[in-house]
């Protein structure tokens, strides 16, 4: 795997609040807007292994839609004893209103 960044999504796609799962490298990856802040993590709760993709985003918390647990999407910390195992999270950046993200050395939660 490199290093490299892949470009995810406009910016101008994903408004506050919102989060869209796009495919890079075979693997699912959510884009989060907390506060018009960009963040990536895996879309896959670990949980129960449910996509989290249209789980509602609050003071920087993304709700599974499946069971309700919560996950920082800053650090991938879950919340409570169902998200005792927290969210990979990846390197993401903004160049020129597009969001990429980095896959390599997911950010340790
Ligand atoms: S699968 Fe996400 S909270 Fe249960």
């Amino acid at each position: 795997m490199s290093n490299e960044f892949h470009y995810a999504i406009d910016c101008a796609d994903l408004p506050a609040g919102a989060n869209k799962a796009v495919e890079i490298d075979g693997q699912s990856i959510l884009i989060c807007n907390a506060n018009n802040e960009f963040f990536a993590v895996q879309n896959r709760c670990t949980h129960q292994n449910s996509p989290l993709e249209g789980g509602r985003i609050r003071n920087g918390l993304i709700s599974c839609p499946l069971h309700g647990v919560m996950f920082d999407v800053r650090t991938g910390c879950g919340r409570g004893q169902m998200g005792r195992v927290p969210l990979k999270t990846y390197a993401l950046r903004v160049v020129d209103g597009r969001i990429e993200v980095s896959l390599e050395a997911p950010v340790a939660a």
